[in-house]
Formats: C-alpha cells, structure tokens, sequence
C-alpha cells in the first residue's frame, strides 16, 4: 500500500449553464470535481485550502475511517468548518474496503457543487467477484440550481417552507438535450458493440433520490454502497443521496445511440411533479449522431413498488458477519413535522405550531451545536450536547406512525443536541420507522463510520412478532433509503470509536433537525483508542 497525496482548492468558478452565466464553488476549478483514486490499505493525505467565501469541510462518504473519527468531516460534529483563507489536512487509511465512494462538502448546502468520486481498487491480486469489464466509467448524478446554493440555505430555513426544485438534474455535470441550452452541454460514454462496462453511478445530489436506466439495456448491480452484491439484473435503479451503486452493462443492442437517464423519485404523496429527466449518451461505435434511441423507461416520480423491488433483490456477496445476536436495539422514527420553535434552548419542548418545516428523529430535531460534538466530548467540555437520546419515541408524545392511512401524532419535536453512547464491541440493531405529519416519504438514513447490514425492511409499522429479518444475505450499506410509510432494520458491531452522525442525506431534511448522533466509547487496547486530535484541527 501507499500514500496518496491531494490538494484540494475550494473556491468559486465562473460557469456557463442553462442559459446563464453565474458563479459556483468548486474544487480545483472542476465540477464534479477531481476523482481520488486509490487501492485498499492506502493511506490518504488531502489538504484542503479554502480559496471561496463560505465555511467548508470534506467529508469522505462510505470510508468508514477506522480510528480517524477527527477527518471524517461533518461540520460541528467532528470538525469546525474550515474558514475562508483557512488550511485542514484529511488524513486517513482505507481500511478493508474497495469499491465506489464520494467525497462531498459537509457544511450548508454546498455539497451540491462540492462533490466528486473516490475510487478504490482492490488489492493487488484480489480478484473481483465478476469478471473484469472492457472498460470503467464514473457517473455522478447532481441537482443543479442557478442560485447560490449557501444563500438557498439560509432563505429556505428563513422562509420555514420546502427548498426550491433544482433547475436541473445532471450527470457528470451535464444536464443534457431536454433542458434550454443544453443540446451541446452532454455526457457521452462511447462503446464498442459486444463489449461490457462497469459503470459507478454515484448518487450526488442535494435533496433529491433518483432513478437511473438506459434505453433497451439491462444494468447488472454488483455493487451497492462500496460492497460487493449478488449480481442482480434490473432496467433500473433507484439511488438514494449518498448512495452508491456499481452496474454491469453489455452493449448486446443494435448498433445505435442510446439515452443514458435520471429523473427523479419522489415518494410523498400529494407533490406535484415536473418529470424532466437529465439525458446522456451511451453510443455504440458506428451509429450515426443524430440517431438517438427512444428515452429510456424510468418509473414514474412516485413509483415506490418500483423500488421495493430493486430492494427486495438486493443481497450482500459476503454477509458472514452479520450480528446473530443484538446488545443495544434502538427504535428511531424518521419523519418531517411542521412544528417548532426557533429556540435555542435545547430543552424547549415545541408545543406550539408556528408553521415551519422541522424534521426529527424520536420527536428530537437535532440542532448543531456551535463546537464540534467530538472535540467536546474529548476534551470533557460540558453545555453543548447531552448524552440522552432516546431509544424509542419520546413517551409523552403518543407514538402512532407513518403507515399509509394512518395518522400520525408525532408531531411536536424537541429541539436538541441529543447523543446516544453505545459501549464499544456492542452489536447494535437499529430500527428506522419512518413517519410523518406533513406526509411520509422515503428517507435515505446514512451512517458515518460504519457499514451496516439491511436485516429487513417492510411496509407499515415495524411489528417485531411478524417482521421476518434476513440474517443469511443482507446487503451491507452505509445509506438505507426507510421505505415511505415503512420501516428497516440495520445492524453492526460498534467497534469504531468516535462520534459518528446518522442523518437524513437530503440536504433539507437534515438541516431540519432529522439527525442523531451516536458516541461509540473507546474499547480497553491501543487498537481500539481514539487517537488524538490534530493538531491543525479548525477552530470555530
Ligand atoms: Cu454523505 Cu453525513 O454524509
């Protein structure tokens, strides 16, 4: 294994898109910005140098950072941010893991243009578990907006309504022929007839889950979340923010100019929805330019069968470490409320409708603390978070659910900065119930510092009497798309200390409060130690 060195530059580029002429932060003057290649056990040192005007951090999404909880990322969770003018060098070993990854800015809103691939490959002599593809190609898919995302932010949580609907989906950075000026502004894989490509589709946009499909080709799925799967054919798939998806594709089709889609999933009831979809070329070698193929089937906005079936497939290649028995279950609900006060007291309980958007886990709308969580816990600074999130819902608040037909009653969240401490080496089971009183939808759960295995998931409430649990092939995730009105269950072995978040990974639902933390105490060995912080870690 080696080091790899990366210099990263954030700062703002002047781009031509859509019709306009307008400003965004990048890295290194490219978006998506550049690709981090490695190969498992390498040692990654990236410094970051804020060049733009807003706060930054960079998180390495999916690398489980083994011991390396201080370069995870987060902003006030494991890090200030890094302030303009200012320097942060990430340092950290990929550990046991290969595959499909993405880094993105972990402050604001700025992920949706600070976001690029990291691939890693296998050791040296590690063979896949498929046979090796013709070729490889990376495929992020982004929400594009005209306005500054930052002042977006901020004017989305003033105003206490829904953010705006990007301007645009891309692919690679391209919104493509069926968006105003953009016939010419396309991505294009070209192909050799016969042959098969690997393609690493990466979900990266801000707020939206999305379905990806090619016109007449089967995608093969080998890889979800940077870990290997039993090869499974589909015509699409569905990727929620964060997630990470690696397809086979045979060019098996009349020699021909085929359209390569993403449009958008959107499981609430009751959204209107504009079906405009991102299009980019998947063209054989020979085919004539202006013979594009019909567009590719991509299900309908709110299609959820569509997508319990992709999942319902869905089984992890080696699943040998699945925790048969569990130390710590927790119950967590997801959902969106309407209700909440600004306050920032902690312990004021949010009686009162006052209109605005909030989401929470277990009636809490977390609140980022003005330190980093995981310096304070460090360092035993008292007043900036708590150690009581609740295991289950919040008693006083009746707990009905998010079913379909059902009225859900957790509607009055508390703010907080509320942890939950789980001994090291403890298997933790996780239970995610999705609920809701504005309207329940699919949440895409992410979780720092570790993988987990999706033991099960299903419609309605989580019954522990009739919910049948896979404890022989479920996949293993970092991000798990909570069915709309449903639930899944997640398990793993808590042996990564730190201060790990676990949030919503749409952008909007997270800065609404729907986000825990869960403190993973150290074990007793050097091995199993926090180390300590660096020491060019940012102040606030
Ligand atoms: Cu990809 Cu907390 O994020």
């Amino acid at each position: 294994s080696s080091t790899r060195f990366y210099d990263f530059k954030v700062q703002t580029k002047t781009i031509n898109k859509l019709c306009n002429t307008h400003q965004i932060v990048v890295v290194n003057d490219m978006f998506p910005g550049p690709v981090v290649y490695a190969q498992e056990g390498d040692r990654i040192i990236a410094k970051v140098t804020n060049e733009s005007p807003y706060n930054a951090t960079i998180h390495w999404h999916g690398v489980r950072q083994i011991l390396s909880c201080w370069f995870d990322g987060p902003s006030y969770i494991t890090q200030c941010p890094i302030q303009p003018g200012q320097t942060f060098t990430y340092e950290f070993t990929i550990v046991n893991q290969r595959g499909t990854f993405f880094w993105h800015a972990h402050v604001s809103w700025l992920r949706a243009t600070v976001h690029g691939a990291i691939v890693v490959y296998p050791r040296t002599g590690v063979p896949y578990p498929f046979k090796y593809p013709y070729e490889e190609h990376i495929i992020v898919l982004g929400e594009y907006w005209l306005q500054d995302v930052v002042q977006m932010e901020r004017q989305t949580l003033a105003s206490g309504g829904a953010p705006p609907i990007s301007n645009a989906y891309t692919i690679n950075g391209h919104p493509g022929p069926n968006y105003n000026c953009s016939a010419n502004d396309v991505y294009k894989i070209d192909v050799v007839p016969g042959k098969t490509y690997l393609l690493r589709l990466i979900n990266a946009a801000l707020n939206m889950e999305v379905f990806f499909g090619i016109a007449d080709h089967q995608l093969t799925i080998v890889e979800a979340d940077a870990e290997y799967t039993k090869p499974l054919t589909t015509d699409r798939v569905m990727l929620g923010p964060g997630q990470t998806i690696n397809v086979l594709v045979t060019a098996d089709q009349r020699i021909g100019k085929y359209s390569m889609a993403v449009g958008p999933y959107m499981s609430a009831r009751n959204v209107a929805f504009q079906n405009i979809t991102a299009v980019a070329y998947f063209q054989y070698l020979g085919a004539l330019p202006n013979s594009l193929s019909l567009p590719a089937k991509l299900p309908k906005f709110n299609d959820n069968l569509a997508v319990k079936t992709i999942m319902s497939g869905l089984r992890g290649l080696d699943s040998s470490k699945v925790p048969k028995e569990i130390d710590t279950n927790l119950f967590v609900t997801v959902g969106l409320n309407v209700n909440k006060c600004r306050s920032k007291n902690p312990k004021q309980n949010c009686q009162s409708n006052n209109g605005t958007m909030a989401a929470s886990m277990n009636n809490i709308s977390f609140i980022k603390p003005p330190v980093s969580i995981l310096e304070a816990y460090y360092k035993g600074i008292e007043g900036y978070f708590t150690d009581d999130f609740p295991g289950a819902p919040l008693k006083f608040y009746d707990f009905v659910n998010g079913a379909p037909n059902n009225a859900p009653i957790d509607t009055n969240s508390m703010n907080g900065t509320r942890a939950k401490v789980v001994e090291y080496g403890s298997r933790v089971q996780i239970i995610l119930q999705d609920t809701g009183t504005v309207t329940t939808e699919n949440h895409p759960i992410h979780l720092h510092g570790y993988s987990f295995y999706v033991v099960g998931f299903g419609t309605g409430n989580y019954n522990p009497q009739t919910a049948s649990l896979n404890l022989v092939d479920p996949p293993y995730m970092n991000t798990i798309g909570v069915p709309v009105g449903g639930w899944a269950a997640i398990r793993f072995k808590a042996d990564n200390p730190g201060v790990w978040f676990m949030h919503c990974h749409l952008d909007s639902h997270q800065s609404w409060g729907l986000a825990t933390v869960l403190i993973v105490k150290n074990g007793v060995g050097h091995l199993e130690t926090l180390p300590h912080p660096p020491a060019d870690l940012p102040r606030c």
